[in-house]
């Protein structure tokens, strides 16, 4: 049947088709069924690593600030998942302590989910106490007065309007805290 592939496009079609259904069940639709604990919100991971805490649902001004997120395309330019590298991990860090990598409990919350495609910016699945309220107003307004040549857009509309601006600001704060992986909950209001 194999060697028929060789030398019939039919066959290998029908073979490539197979193979690639295969793959999808067992990467996809099979570790889900067998790991239950992927649906489960995230609930002390790791005790030994000092990696407490436990995701609940984001509250209504987080939902508000998601949704602004949501609107304004933030996810366009942003993922929101630390993946298995090692530069993931360091880059997204805090005073040399590494980042966890995601994990599927994390999103049990999340719909639609927010993984995003494209790393333009950098990933914000970790952003949560990384910066204090005055920071995110200013880069708002005008990112570039905080980093220079940054290809970010300024959002006056957003950092001018206090109720959108709390509602964001609130949304960004909640980024992976759940796991309050920094050593002395180093976290910034
Ligand atoms: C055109 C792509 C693009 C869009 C759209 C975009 N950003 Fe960014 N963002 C970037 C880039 C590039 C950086 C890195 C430079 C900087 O900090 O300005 C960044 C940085 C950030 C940072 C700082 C991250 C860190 O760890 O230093 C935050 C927070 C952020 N963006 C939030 C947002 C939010 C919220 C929105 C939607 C309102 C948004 N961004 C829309 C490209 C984008």
């Amino acid at each position: 049947m194999f060697r028929k592939a060789d030398t019939s496009a039919a066959w290998a079609f029908i073979l490539a088709t197979l193979l690639f259904f295969i793959g999808g069940l067992l990467t996809t639709v099979v570790p889900p069924m067998v790991d239950k604990s992927w649906a489960k919100p995230f609930k002390n991971a790791d005790p030994a690593k000092g990696i407490t805490g436990e995701l609940k649902p984001l509250g209504s001004l987080e939902q508000q600030g998601r949704a602004i997120y949501q609107r304004e395309g933030c996810w366009y330019c942003h993922t929101q998942q630390v993946r298995t590298i090692l530069a993931d991990t360091k880059r997204y860090g805090w005073r040399g302590v590494d980042a966890p990598v995601s994990t599927p409990d994390e999103f049990v919350f999340d719909s639609p989910h927010m993984f995003g495609t494209k790393r333009t910016g950098p990933d914000l699945a970790r952003v949560g106490g990384k910066y204090n309220e005055q920071w995110h107003r200013t880069h708002f307004k005008n990112p570039r007065e905080l980093v220079p040549g940054s290809i970010m857009p300024p959002y006056p509309w957003i950092a001018n309007n206090p109720a959108e601006f709390k509602a964001l600001l609130a949304y960004m704060q909640s980024l992976g805290r759940a796991k309050e992986w920094r050593p002395a909950n180093d976290y910034e209001k």
